[in-house]
């Protein structure tokens, strides 16, 4: 498995990076349609690939509240408030957010005192927010465009490998 440190990840290389981190995720979710099983492989190949994170993981939304789901990385809360916090507002607004410093960020929930960036991606299934995936960093700035645009391309495959449901 590659797994470069961020200082070897050359902002270049972030597209090629990206693309072959999509193969994998094409390659292992393909096949399976279980939203528990496939979220729990992705969060896994996440943790194993990317550099710099100390969280990687899915919150689904339930009525008007998001749930954890699968993840790797330290224990989180279970429930967050649709609208509050980083991964609330990715929910609400439909908005990927790619917060350069979480302590700058009003309401953040901090569940890992080592967080110190944060991307959450809002997984929209035919048209319905269904959840978000939500990354971790314990370097301050560690999410770029490059990384945004890749990990897009990677929620949407996740929520591409659930069918209809
Ligand atoms: N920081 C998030 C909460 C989830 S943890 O980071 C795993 C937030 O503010 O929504």
């Amino acid at each position: 498995m590659y797994t470069p440190a961020l200082d070897r990840l050359d902002p270049a290389d972030r597209p090629a990076f990206y693309a072959e981190l999509a193969e994998q995720t094409a390659a292992l979710l393909r096949g399976e349609r279980d939203r528990i099983a496939n979220a729990a492989n992705l969060a896994a190949l996440l943790w194993l690939t990317l550099p710099d994170i100390n969280w990687a993981g899915f919150y689904f939304v339930d009525g008007d509240e998001l749930v954890l789901g699968p993840f790797q990385g330290q224990p989180a809360c279970t429930r967050i408030a649709i609208g509050k916090g980083v991964c609330g507002t990715a929910a609400l607004t439909r908005q990927v957010q790619r917060i350069d410093n979480v302590h700058e960020f009003p309401g953040h929930i901090a569940c890992d005192s080592a967080s110190q960036s944060e991307l959450v991606l809002p997984l929209i299934q035919a048209g319905n927010v269904i959840g978000v995936l939500d990354i971790d960093s314990p370097r301050l700035v560690r999410f770029s465009a490059a990384d945004q645009a890749g990990l897009e391309v990677i929620s949407r495959l996740f929520v591409a490998s659930l069918g209809d449901e």
